[in-house]
């Protein structure tokens, strides 16, 4: 039997569902009556946890406005669970229901059997939401993805963001993109995004912070990908500390199969944090000289701390810069296979000044094509270690030394 949560205040419907289940739900019903829903995002959340809810019936007595704000968030944050709202329905109220992911609109005042019936749907479309997310999850792969290079601009925000919207195309809802350029982090730009809340309000939920309260502190995206932004202002940096970076990768990774981690330039001490818990690398090179002798200093570095058993990936981002070294030459310096190579494109700065990601529309452009290989290599439908051109490079690099 699923739980049920019903969000109100209004005792006499509580009694009426329990009417209508003919005084059968003892423990599987919870009656939580929020003083102000549109603030209590994240009490409902907690709520719906504690008691293992898989159907939560928002109203009636709200606000319609507040009643689908908090559908919205559920919507967002556990699409698995079944949201009905009571209210008297209007056909303007479904349309905007419905828009919010709401299953259906119950009248308060309709007859008993109605109401059962109702939450019998209800019922049924939540369980069968869980088989399904747990089946993907006991099944699929889990990553977590750490995008970085020593340098600036090499464009690690143009490729975590598609690799993000690419993944969520692929696991809807199960992937998450943190940005850890705690400074100066533009993901949010990146993906249009106006965040109500950031990394900063994670680490000031201090001992608070649970995975409950970590996914009332992401914004979504239309792509079905999570976000966690980067402080507002550069100032609230200083808050985050290696600790809170561990704590929130450790909420994430038990959330999300897909976890891509964005980073400022060059081995700060949050990138190092974020590393620990990285199954893979993907580091961003361009083709000048200096840009590939740091990154090979960087992989060094990797090789000195001991952080040897992620995979690591080797991205050239604006492969085609007429002046520069060989891709040979790239894979000489840096000691790693090429996996993708990005070509430059007026396209990245054009989608990244408009917040609309590449991979969100169709990809016939040789930059689209380029960052979808990436996508599908680090989903796991090609193998780690191909065995390409690339690859049969670097083994005759390898030879001749
Ligand atoms: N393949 C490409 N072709 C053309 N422009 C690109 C390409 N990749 C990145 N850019 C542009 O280069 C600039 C820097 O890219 P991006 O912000 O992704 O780099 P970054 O590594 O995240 O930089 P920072 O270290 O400042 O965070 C952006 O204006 C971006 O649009
Ligand atoms: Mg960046």
């Amino acid at each position: 039997m699923s739980r049920l949560l019903l969000a109100t205040n209004d005792s006499s419907w509580e009694d009426r569902v329990r009417e209508s289940f003919e005084h059968t739900l003892n423990g599987e019903l919870k009656s939580w009556g929020p003083a102000d829903l549109a603030a209590g995002n994240s009490a409902m959340l907690r709520a719906i946890e504690d008691h293992g809810a898989r159907v939560v019936a928002i109203g009636p007595g709200l606000d319609s406005e507040a009643a689908l704000h908090a559908a919205a968030a559920l919507d967002r944050v556990s699409p698995e669970l079944c949201v009905l709202l009571v209210a008297e329905p209007t056909p303007e109220l479904y349309r905007m229901a419905l828009r919010v992911g709401v299953r259906d609109i119950v009248d308060p005042a309709a007859e008993l059997a109605d109401v059962r019936a109702a939450f019998d749907a209800a019922i049924d479309t939540a369980a069968r939401r869980q088989v399904r997310s747990s089946a993907s999850v006991k099944t699929e792969t889990r990553r977590t993805i750490a995008v970085v290079s020593p340098k600036g601009g090499a464009g690690k925000t143009a490729i975590s963001s598609n690799l993000a919207v690419g993944l969520a195309t692929a696991a809807p809802g199960e992937t998450v993109i943190i940005d850890l350029d705690v400074q100066f982090g533009d993901v949010g730009n990146a993906l249009r995004l106006a965040p109500e809340h950031t990394i900063a309000d994670a680490v000031r939920a201090g001992d608070a912070l649970d995975a409950t309260t970590l996914k009332a502190f992401l914004t979504g995206h239309p792509s079905g990908v999570y976000v966690l932004c980067a402080p507002e202002s550069p100032a609230d940096a200083d808050l985050i500390g290696t600790d809170d970076v561990s704590r929130i990768l450790e909420l994430l990774q038990g959330l999300f199969r897909f976890v891509i981690v964005d980073t400022g330039a060059g081995l700060d001490e949050h990138t190092l944090a974020a590393m620990e818990y990285a199954s893979d690398i993907v580091l961003v090179a361009g083709t000048d000289v200096a840009s590939a002798r740091a990154v090979r200093k960087e992989v060094d570095a990797f090789d000195l701390l001991g952080l040897t058993t992620q995979r690591r990936h080797l991205v050239l981002n604006r492969a085609d810069a007429r002046v520069g070294l060989s891709a040979d030459d790239i894979e000489g310096t840096v000691g790693l296979a090429i996996s993708v190579s990005i070509p430059s494109s007026r396209a990245v700065p054009l989608s990244m000044n408009q917040g609309i990601p590449l991979l969100e529309g169709a990809q016939k452009s040789p930059v689209s094509r380029s960052l979808g290989e990436l996508v599908n290599r680090l989903a796991g439908e090609a193998p780690i270690n191909s065995d390409g051109p690339a690859a049969s490079r670097l083994r005759r690099w390898k030879e001749t030394r």
